[in-house]
């Protein structure tokens, strides 16, 4: 559903009855990013067009919304305050003024709505709200203005509707102690102010928005005890209508009122401290007080009625002002800081009822003013703006309401000055002297009509009554009732009234009647009514006149808040209320759109590459250039003096998707050359650091290295240095040192040595091998040496003790050994037996000793041998006598020769290696002896005997006898010779004991057992 049109800038808004998803934070960022034209019409693109401007353009703004009760204006300019909230910046101090500016629209409409029969949440008073914000566009505070409060609806008001909000909301939503506290019941039917019947309203939960009240209230700065004071005064308000009125007589029968019950009366006097009887007083009678004299009056029951009535509209109407007063004082922007204004102006529209009444011609009035400033800004000034551009203009016919605003507001001829003329004027004055005094002055005015003008005329309408007179606004006829009109502009309070409140203890009461104080009391009337709301209309008009304003016009589209219900008839009329067919006659007459050339050349420049990125020409050419390189039709444009005119926004949309692209383009243009910038810089910046960082290892490598080097360096040079130093100081020192040392050291172990062998060394027996081991290997070959020496001086000391006898001894071991050792088993067993020689006791034998020579010396070997028959192999006894010249064979029993043998007949000898005494003397054959052959036989000392015959031959001879060790040998026997086999026996030969066996001629066993 779309509720929303332009006409021009003028934003028209159809009330759906509804909620609609066209709202919230992201409609608002949307409308937020695109100009007024580029989206569908709304409110939030009239909202974004007046703040972008105000804090782009420096330009005050006011929003002026009007339309009938229950078309949207209140709706609507809560939206204008969300979006302009929403966009306008943030910040905690913008965020509470914010608040605070949002929160004192539940305020208000608690006190100044009421539910009517065209609207549940009707605004019961004009508001006008300046919103002042500092050069960057975050608000600092405001203003709140109220128009004429409709307050006769606190005592009064139609069936289906209710009184002010307020009422029924503080009975339903405070919390019983609340209740008690002031006095009051829940139920709304106890009230004779609030209508029984409507206390509900669909929609409207009474407790939920009593909590937003005081909460808000809160917000925006009131104390807890300011909360609990406006209450009070809301109760009493309350309670004041319960004060019922009896009829009295005074002593002279005159009709008198008084209270017919107390305890209301006592209840208000307890609350707000003042003292009921004075109440009552002030309530029933009235004083009057001329400069000589004060008369005190009695007042009927009607009188006091009204009296009442009149105080308690007075009281909530005076609250009321004291609470947007007080509201001011929060959201007030101190002085001195340079503000820009954006006014949003929430006024009852024109409206004609069935009864209009003075409120609603002042209402109208003031509608025909705002009519007036639309003439003279928008209307005019287009005319005049083509005027001023030498732009053709085809002129549109319209409407100058001046005449009429005249005809009401004309100082000494107009209607409200006529009014306050017959309200002063001594004498009997009342509704109809003020008719006929309109009569007589409007007579022959083209606007004004009554009964009498029209008879005069000679024109009968009946719908006119007498007491009425009409008058034809821009919008239309308005026939008004001009019962009250004098009472209202009198707007008078009884000052008995004015002066019990003053003295009420309750400081908020107190405070709303400054008048009644006595000291300020004075006999100048108060202003009336009407000159004071001309006023405030003369200071809002120059409000609005000192701004751009801003249009949306609300347009209900039935009488039944219905959803989906569209009543063109309604609509139209209220088209023509609000003005406007003016409107789309004078857009379609001229330009839609239109721009000074130097902002609009701004704007587009980019689109022209003549325009872009520089331009030095003129502001006029270059949109001449930009419009012309785009081909825009001529028809579409038209060149004012300062301003181009572009005929319809189809042009404008073009212009504005041609710039988005171009946008795009040089988005994408300075995002490319910006990330190029961006990675060049960070390039270089890797670079430079790359630099660094291999500059600084680089460095540090070659510190490392240098540090190495120049330790080798330092090395080689200290090595180089020693070198040289030591070559320089051997001249000094003793070269050889070491070597000394060494040898020094060597020669010392080597003494250590040689002295711990001296000090130990071993036993000179020669027999003892001992010696000790060298301490270090080196001197192993050398320790052996003098081992060796050592053994070698000890058997040379031992030989040198020797006597020549037992070196003679000795001599013969030392050649048996050289002839037997390992050779003949008997060996071993000969080495300690001393060699005795003789064994036969050759002294005690002189036939023995006759035997050998002379000269032959003594005996070498005396013994008894076994004689080994080569015949047979037996054997006989014999004794063997050995000289150095010769061996002797004799006979044991007659110790006669029985063979002399020369040494040196004696060839060899043969022995076996057995134990055995065997042996062969084998003869030479030239030997004397020879020629028997060759001797076998058995000796018990055959080593002895042997040895002393090897030296015997030696000695003799100087021949070495042949001695062979031989188990097999021949001996000669008569010319022929013969084998002899010696065998070891089982026995293994260990006594010698032999047994001979010849064998065959030729051969003899020996067996040695
Ligand atoms: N844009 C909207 N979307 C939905 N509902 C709306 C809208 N505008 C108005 N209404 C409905 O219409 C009702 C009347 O609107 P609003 O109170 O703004 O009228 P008004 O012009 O201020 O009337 P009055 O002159 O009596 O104060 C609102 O309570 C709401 O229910
Ligand atoms: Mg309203």
């Amino acid at each position: 559903m779309e509720i929303y049109t332009y006409i021009g800038n003028v934003l028209v808004s159809v009330n759906p009855y509804q909620q609609l998803p066209i709202y919230g934070p992201e409609f608002i960022a949307r409308y937020w990013d695109h100009t007024f034209y580029e989206l569908k019409p709304h409110v939030y693109a009239l909202a974004n067009v007046a703040y972008q401007s105000l804090r782009d353009q420096d330009q005050d703004q006011c929003i002026l919304i009007t339309g009938e009760s229950g078309a949207g204006k209140t709706e609507a300019s809560k939206l204008v305050m969300t979006y302009v909230a929403a966009v306008c910046g943030e910040g905690e101090r913008v965020n509470s003024v914010k608040e605070q500016l949002l929160q004192s629209n539940p305020v208000l409409e608690a006190f100044g709505n009421a539910k009517t029969i065209r609207n549940n949440n009707s605004s019961r008073f004009g508001k006008y709200m300046d919103v002042e914000f500092d050069f960057k566009g975050s608000p600092l505070g405001g203003i709140i203005t109220n128009y004429l409060l409709e307050k006769s609806r606190v005592v009064k008001h139609f069936e289906g509707e209710r009184n002010f909000h307020i009422f029924y909301q503080l009975l339903a939503g405070a919390d019983p102690q609340l209740l008690k506290a002031l006095k009051l019941e829940r139920d709304t039917n106890g009230y004779a102010y609030l209508n029984p019947g409507a206390s509900r309203v669909d929609g409207v939960d009474d407790t939920a928005n009593f909590k937003a009240l005081q909460s808000a209230m809160t917000v925006i700065g009131f104390s807890k005890e300011e909360i609990r004071q406006v209450l009070e005064v809301v109760a009493l308000v309350l309670k004041l209508g319960n004060v019922e009125l009896a009829d009295e007589f005074q002593a002279n029968g005159a009709p008198a009122s008084g209270i017919r019950d107390g305890r209301g009366i006592q209840e208000i006097g307890e609350m707000v401290g003042l003292n009921s009887v004075e109440l009552e007083r002030a309530l029933c009678s009235r004083t009057m007080e001329t400069a000589k004299e004060k008369v005190v009056t009695a007042l009927n029951v009607v009188q006091a009625q009204y009296a009442r009535d009149a105080l308690a509209k007075n009281v909530y109407s005076r609250l009321f002002n004291w609470l947007v007063n007080r509201i001011n004082e929060s959201i007030e922007v101190g002085t001195g800081e340079k503000r820009k204004v954006m006014g949003v102006l929430d006024i009852y529209g024109f409206e004609i009822l069935e009864d209009n009444s003075f409120e609603q011609f002042v209402i109208n009035y003031c509608n025909e003013k705002l009519q007036q400033v639309f003439i003279e800004i928008t209307l005019k000034e287009e005319q005049e703006e083509y005027k001023r551009e030498g732009i053709p203009w085809v002129k549109v016919d319209y409407f100058d309401n001046g005449i009429i605003c005249n005809l009401i507001e004309h100082n000494q001829q107009g209607i409200l000055a006529l009014l306050d003329e017959e309200c002063l004027r001594p004498g009997v004055v009342s509704d109809s002297t003020f008719l006929a005094k309109l009569n007589q002055v409007f007579s022959k005015h083209g606007h004004y009509e009554s009964k009498v003008t029209q008879n005069a005329q000679h024109q009968y309408d009946h719908s006119m009554g007498l007491n009425c007179f009409r008058i034809c606004h821009y919008a239309g006829k308005v026939t008004y009732n001009v019962n009250s009109f004098i009472d209202k502009n009198n707007d008078l309070l009884f000052r008995d009234l004015s002066q019990a409140m003053w003295k009420a203890q309750h400081p908020l009461l107190r405070s709303l009647f400054p008048e009644g104080d006595p000291k300020q009391a004075s006999l100048k009337r108060p202003p009336t009514a009407g000159v004071q709301f001309k006023g405030s209309v003369a200071i809002l008009m120059k409000n609005l006149y000192s701004k751009k304003p801003n249009y949306i016009r609300c347009i209900k589209p039935n009488e039944h808040q219905q959803r989906g219900e569209f009543s063109s008839e309604l609509v139209a009329i209220q088209a023509r209320y609000l003005g406007l067919l003016e409107n789309v006659r004078v857009r379609r007459a001229g330009y839609a759109y239109r721009q000074a050339y130097r902002s609009f050349l701004e704007r587009y420049r980019l689109l022209s590459q003549s325009t872009w990125p520089r331009w030095d020409g003129g502001d006029r050419e270059g949109v001449e250039k930009v419009l012309g390189e785009l081909s825009v039709s001529s028809e579409e444009l038209a060149f004012g003096k300062t301003k181009i005119f572009i005929r319809s926004p189809k042009t404008l949309f073009y212009l504005e998707d041609q710039r988005r692209l171009r946008i795009q383009q040089l988005a994408t243009l300075i995002q490319k050359v910006y990330r190029g910038w961006r990675c060049r810089i960070h390039y270089q910046l890797m670079r430079k650091s790359q630099i660094l960082i291999s500059s600084w290892f680089r460095g540090h490598m070659q510190k490392k290295r240098y540090g190495k080097m120049k330790a080798s360096a330092l090395l080689i040079q200290a090595f180089a240095r020693g070198w040289k130093a030591r070559k320089n100081y051997r001249k000094y020192f003793r070269s050889g040192a070491a070597l000394t040392l060494s040898n020094f050291i060597y020669k010392n172990i080597a003494r250590k040595f040689l002295l711990g062998l001296k000090n130990d060394l071993p036993s000179t027996n020669v027999l003892d091998k001992r010696w000790p081991a060298a301490p270090y290997k080196y001197f192993n070959t050398a320790n052996h040496e003098l081992q060796k020496l050592f053994y070698q001086w000890k058997c040379k000391k031992f030989r040198d003790q020797l006597s020549p006898k037992q070196v003679e001894v000795l001599r013969e071991k030392l050649c048996a050994s050289e002839l037997f050792k390992g050779k003949k088993a008997s060996y071993p067993q000969s080495v300690p037996i001393p060699f005795h020689g003789d064994y036969i006791g050759l002294q005690g034998n002189p036939k023995l000793q006759k035997l050998k020579c002379r000269e032959e010396g003594p005996v070498l070997v005396a013994e008894a041998v076994m004689k080994v028959n080569r015949g047979n192999g037996k054997t006989s006894s014999r004794i063997l006598l050995l000289t150095k010249g010769h061996v002797i064979i004799a006979d044991t029993k007659n110790s006669q020769a029985k063979a002399v043998i020369a040494l040196n007949g004696v060839a060899g000898v043969s022995v076996t290696s057995f134990k055995d005494g065997l042996f062969s003397l084998h003869l030479s054959e030239i030997s004397s002896v020879g020629s028997k052959g060759d001797f076998l036989l058995v000796s018990e000392h055959v080593i002895e005997l042997l040895t002393k015959m090897y030296q015997a031959v030696l000695d003799a001879t100087q021949r070495q006898l042949p001695v062979t060790v031989t188990e097999e040998f021949s001996v000669r026997f008569k010319e022929s010779s013969l084998a002899v086999k010696v065998i070891q026996g089982p026995g293994g030969g260990g006594n010698g004991k032999l047994s001979c066996k010849k064998k065959g001629s030729r051969c003899l066993e020996v067996t040695v057992q």
